[in-house]
């Protein structure tokens, strides 16, 4: 890179022209460059997911002078989380239902939208997805993204035109994709979601970027064992599972962490939860189900199994490792580490030698995580606390499935030596009351993880989530700022000495790196949920977040989410972007707003038909519609929208669809007995709220 511009600006000298910056080749070198921050070329800045900057003309000295230099409205998008790309003044992004945007930092005019008509694509799978998605990869002159309905797309990044696209899952399962791929090699890497709504087996597949051939595919768990197995790995893996955990999947799809490691050629990927998520009616009689729950390293050449670290073995609460895995070199106990750094759902800090895949420790990032007591450091192993796993009836067990530390990227900074973590602190009631083993059958486009849950609001705590400031050396907490709510977004850390955070309640944030001072604070109208990003243009250093509210913590969560008042579609979505002289603001938004539950005196619950549709609400319509039927802003309020009142309406918009270019599927299966027993179960949450709301 130093070569070419040099040549260039030496050519530029004899002809006699103006100096013009060289094109920046994003390919593994200049991926790996810690050391330029003009660009942010791959989700987490650089190869070592890092999120670190080296930028540092906004420092903590001068951070609380920070303003808006200008904003792009992104109205047509509801859920904006994902991670922008900054390659030579030229921003890429994605929005609601994998829409890509290219725009100009310097005109800050939009250059080309690519719209892979993802409602058309999905069909039925619009039931199981949501429109979000974390972000695009970026290699040589193409722009990458894997789209809600399963395929990879390749687009130019010059026209915005599709180059190829494939399609990376089975049309027939309920799998989706939202998370952003990554590319090396001349290669792109990809996983999928979807175990709760279908007997799902993860895997992961890279494809060649310039053609979109398959290269590799590497599956997370054992298939049916009659028909032989993938390879040696898979072989290894049957071994820790019982029944037949095919029928049901298996699950460990890898729907987020994958980072690349040009050091050891390695691909580490992070494997998801069990399908279903009870250990007792996927595999009776346990075993360790390999590779749930897991860090596996594969050889990014050929996809080969290296090793591999479970976080936890059997796993039975929705715990995966599906979040990122960060790669630094430290020294712990005088000695150097080639550390991958994890914080997974389960609220262990673990930090990993990845040259052997040996744990190096391990820790708790809160103390109220009570599922195991600690890790034992012979075996690497979690000791499980008693009743864990709730096989006599209903348990307390914190974390919940939302987790800990959920996607919501850490950043490590190699200044201070912390990690900047948004932590969640909210337990939850596991119960398998009502599921028989050999009797429950994996879902087919419903939701049913095999546990009881989500049926009434979750309750609302206080003070229940963080940003934690972590030491991955002495496995400490250093710092630590309590955040209202708790599905707070991922954290960008600089050479400033610096961390930035949104938050679910629409602020988004500066603090000192080393102590947790806050420096900043621009409150943006709508709950955040992405992270923030910086890059120079013509030399100036920026800051730029996407503003919007999504991913399930958004549209399952009840109250703990809904809250914050982000009410469907009210709010405002844009890009922002700060400087230290920037001149703009923002037009007035609505305030938040609270869903008023409508009562209807003359409707009178029947407690049965409540019941039955309180069942048929969890599987058809809790994942966006919200726990207890308490929306957090994904979709309408359905205790306040009149429609749910009358049969008719309510028909139209399930059965017919007629709401189904909005994001609402269509159930064409619901009979008009389901559509009156989900009224009384609408109803019924309605008044709870109200009476709720009456008794002081
Ligand atoms: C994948 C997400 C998703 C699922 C699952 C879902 N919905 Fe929706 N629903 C939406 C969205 C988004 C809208 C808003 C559409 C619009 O903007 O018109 C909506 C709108 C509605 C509305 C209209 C509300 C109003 O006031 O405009 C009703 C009624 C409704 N849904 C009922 C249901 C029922 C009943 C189920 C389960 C059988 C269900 N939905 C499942 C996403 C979903």
């Amino acid at each position: 890179m130093m070569r070419k511009t040099a040549l260039a600006a030496a050519l530029c000298g004899a002809l006699g022209m103006l100096p013009v910056q060289a094109a920046t080749m994003v390919d593994g070198a200049a991926i790996a460059d810690e050391t330029r921050g003009d660009n942010w070329l791959s989700y987490g800045r650089t190869y070592s997911e890092q999120r670190y900057s080296p930028l540092n003309q906004i420092s903590a000295d001068n951070a609380a002078g920070l303003k808006l230099d200008w904003f792009l409205d992104l109205n047509a998008h509801k859920s904006l989380l994902a991670t922008p790309l900054v390659i030579d003044g030229v921003m890429y992004f994605t929005g609601s239902y994998s829409v890509v945007m290219a725009v100009d930092l310097k005109t800050r005019k939009t250059l080309w939208t690519f719209d892979p008509k993802v409602i058309e694509a999905a069909g039925d799978r619009l039931r199981v997805m949501w429109d979000t998605n974390r972000g695009v990869a970026y290699w040589k002159n193409k722009v990458y993204v894997a789209t809600a309905d399963g395929r990879l797309i390749a687009i130019d990044a010059k026209t915005g035109t599709e180059v190829w696209s494939t399609m990376t899952i089975n049309p027939d399962k309920a799998y989706f994709v939202n998370g952003a791929p990554r590319a090396f090699k001349d290669k792109i890497i990809i996983g999928n979601g979807g175990t709760e709504w279908g007997a799902l087996r993860g895997y992961v597949t890279a494809y060649d970027a310039e053609t979109g051939k398959q290269a590799w595919r590497f599956w997370t768990v054992p298939g049916n064992p009659a028909y032989g197995f993938e390879d040696k790995a898979m072989e290894m893996a049957a071994k820790t599972w019982n029944g037949k955990w095919w029928e049901h999947g298996g699950g460990g799809t890898v729907w987020n962490g994958l980072t690349y490691d040009p050091e050891f050629n390695r691909i580490y990927i992070g494997t998801g939860n069990g399908s279903p998520w009870n250990q007792r009616l996927r595999s009776p009689g346990g075993g360790d189900n390999l590779f749930l729950c897991s860090i596996v390293a594969l050889d990014a050449d050929t996809g080969e199994y290296q090793w591999h670290y479970q976080t936890v073995p059997g796993e039975t609460w929705d715990y995966n490792s599906n979040m990122d895995m960060v790669l630094a070199d430290l020294t712990i106990d005088q000695k150097p580490v080639k550390a991958l750094m994890h914080a997974p759902k389960n609220g262990f800090f673990y930090v990993i030698d990845r040259a052997t895949g040996k744990l190096v420790s391990a820790e708790k990032l809160l103390p109220g995580v009570n599922w195991a007591t600690h890790v034992d450091m012979k075996t690497g192993r979690p000791v499980e606390a008693e009743g864990a796993r709730y096989e006599d009836g209903e348990e307390l067990i914190n974390p919940s499935a939302f987790g800990v530390h959920n996607w919501h990227a850490m950043s490590y900074n190699p200044g201070t030596g912390l990690t900047y973590i948004p932590v969640m602190d909210v337990p939850a009631l596991f119960s398998d009351k009502g599921f028989t083993p050999g009797k429950w059958r994996s879902p087919e486009f419903q939701f049913d993880p095999g546990v009881d849950l989500l049926r009434d609001d979750m309750p609302l705590t206080i003070d229940a989530s963080a940003l934690m400031a972590w030491d991955p050396v002495k496995q400490k907490k250093v710092w630590e700022v309590k955040q209202p709510g708790v599905w707070n977004p991922g954290t960008l850390t600089t050479a400033g000495n610096l961390v930035f955070q949104g938050r679910a309640d629409g602020v988004l944030l500066a603090y000192q790196a080393d102590t947790g001072d806050k420096l900043w604070e621009f409150p943006t109208g709508v709950g955040l949920s992405a992270p923030p990003i910086t890059y120079t243009v013509d030399g100036k250093q920026y800051l730029s977040i996407l503003t919007g509210w999504g991913g399930a913590g958004t549209s399952m969560a009840g109250s703990i989410t809904a809250q914050h008042g982000w009410a469907y579609r009210l709010h405002p979505r844009r890009l922002l972007t700060f400087s230290l002289d920037g001149r703009a603001s923002l037009p007035p938004a609505p305030p938040p707003m609270q869903a008023k539950a409508i009562v209807k005196d003359d409707f009178q619950v029947d407690a049965m038909l409540a019941e039955q549709g309180s069942k048929l609400f969890l599987k058809n319509c809790v994942t966006c519609h919200g726990g207890g039927a308490v929306a957090g802003g994904y979709a309408p309020d359905l205790r306040a929208s009149p429609i749910p009142l009358y049969l008719d309406g309510l028909r139209e918009v399930t059965v017919k669809g007629v709401r189904v270019n909005a994001g609402m599927p269509r159930f064409q299966e619901l009979t008009d007995a389901d559509l009156v027993a989900i009224q009384h179960y609408i109803r019924r949450q309605a008044n709870k709220t109200v009476e709720a709301k009456a008794t002081p």
